[in-house]
């Protein structure tokens, strides 16, 4: 097939790459010349574990290039909607101004036997639209949505190894046949080995990722407002997931308590889904998500007041070190980390906070000049008055609890992600504290 990704995100660079991978052509396209030169030049613009080699191998083999020149896609079939759906600043709902330009951008290119997919994460309804917005435009180009489900940190892996496939299909017998045929083109080596598919129509598929991000949001709010109980009765919550995902109806994961889900997809997601409820007149079947949402928020601030609790009630003139600024480990992305959240507001409660991460640390120096950023942990911690983990780096969870000792001023751990061994770091003279365990 012969395919281009409109947005060269996490979503549409991986996704190009990876369809050149295997044996697609793929031209990606941006609007952003700087990113558009250094994926060209084999550079990732972000962190991504496995995105570099797939990139490089994609490029090496002629069958990828990125372009900001939409009219290069004349010559391509399949169109590919990879742009972001961003919360609106001043409202709940998603804003669709890329997809929009995505489209418009493509409509004066369009081949005859074009089609157009789509697989940002969109508001149910946002698909029906778009087809009768290039009906209008004069073009009879038949529209698919088939939503991703990849995860940061493991990008590659989901895109090239998806647990399903999903086609959001036009009601238009003629157009979703031509839909489909070239779906089970592109699809075609992880259809042979035998990734389930599920068919529907438009809304279905629409729901389907929300669906699934809301589910997965409930899930870890859930387990921590289980955390916020064990708080307040000496349980330990950590065991509490061990022994309820043991039945195979619950299952172990997304049960891990900590600070709180963040990024670019559940916090956004989840408050879209109920915005748009609220438009379809159905607000009160996902009143729940507000309730999840605001679990989520809490945890945040529970690590801010157990913090200044442990300091004496107030952080004026404290050192306090932060280990972790990405929303999860394996990623550079920032976007609602609840680490970077709870780094701000200690800092603009007076202390003064030293931020380290694996691979963020150039994004929170550019993003957050009130916050200092270091090389390492021991450097964050130097003379350190609190140490906070809050994104479950392998660096962390390797800590050495005896030689952080040497370089703090107290030994007082705060761990947001339940990751450190509470034996090992009270043994080495540390008050330890984690999220709802004893
Ligand atoms: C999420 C979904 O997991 C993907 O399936 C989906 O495709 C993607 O959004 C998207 O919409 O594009 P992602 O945002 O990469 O993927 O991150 P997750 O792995 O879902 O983690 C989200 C947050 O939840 C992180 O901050 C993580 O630390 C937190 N989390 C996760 C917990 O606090 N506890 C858990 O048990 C699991």
């Amino acid at each position: 097939m012969r395919i281009t990704t409109v947005g060269c995100g996490y979503l549409g660079a991986v996704y190009a790459a990876s369809m050149a991978s295997i044996g697609h052509e793929v031209l990606g396209l941006d609007v952003d010349q700087k990113k558009i030169d250094d994926l060209n030049q084999g550079v990732a613009p972000f962190h991504e574990p496995g995105f570099s080699a797939v990139l490089e191998e994609a490029l090496g083999s002629g069958r990828l290039r990125f372009s900001t020149d939409y009219s290069d896609a004349a010559d391509y079939s399949a169109h590919v909607i990879c742009v972001g759906t961003p919360q609106q600043i001043d409202a709940a709902g998603a804003d669709l101004t890329y997809v929009h330009a995505a489209v418009d951008s493509l409509v004066p290119h369009l081949a005859d036997d074009a089609v157009v997919l789509g697989r940002s994460t969109v508001p149910v309804g946002t698909a029906a639209s778009l087809r009768e917005r290039l009906r209008e435009a004069g073009k009879d180009t038949p529209l698919a949505w088939n939503p991703e489900f990849l995860r940061e940190g493991f990008a590659v892996e989901d895109t090239l190894r998806p647990d399903r496939i999903v086609y959001g299909l036009p009601d238009d017998p003629a157009e979703a046949a031509r839909a489909r045929e070239v779906l089970d083109l592109m699809y075609a080596p992880m259809l042979e080995a035998d990734t389930p598919l599920v068919v529907g129509n438009y809304a279905t598929a629409e729901l389907v990722k929300v669906s699934a991000n809301s589910f997965l949001a409930t899930k870890i709010s859930f387990i921590n407002a289980v955390a916020e109980v064990c708080e307040a009765t000496g349980a330990d919550v950590s065991v509490i997931a061990e022994a309820i995902g043991l039945d195979d109806r619950i299952g172990p994961k997304f049960l891990r308590a900590g600070i709180g889900f963040g990024g670019g997809c559940l916090p956004k997601d989840i408050r879209a889904f109920m915005a748009r409820a609220g438009e379809l007149g159905v607000t009160e079947a996902l009143g729940f998500l507000r309730e999840v949402d605001n679990v989520n928020n809490r945890r945040r601030d529970h690590v801010v007041n157990m913090a200044r609790q442990e300091l004496g009630g107030t952080f004026t003139g404290k050192r306090v070190a932060v280990l972790g600024a990405s929303f999860k480990p394996d990623s550079d992305d920032t976007r609602q980390s609840p680490a970077l959240y709870i780094a701000s507001k200690i800092s603009g409660r007076g202390a003064d906070v030293v931020v380290t991460d694996p691979a963020a640390n150039t994004r929170v120096h550019a993003e957050r000049p009130n916050l200092a950023v270091a090389e390492d942990a021991y450097a964050a911690a130097a003379g350190a008055d609190i140490v906070l983990l809050l994104t479950e780096w392998k660096q962390f969870k390797e800590l050495d609890p005896v030689r952080l000792r040497e370089v703090v001023a107290t030994p007082t751990m705060i761990d947001g992600r339940n990751v450190l061994d509470p034996a090992a770091w009270r043994e080495a003279g540390w008050t330890y504290r984690s999220m709802g365990r004893p």
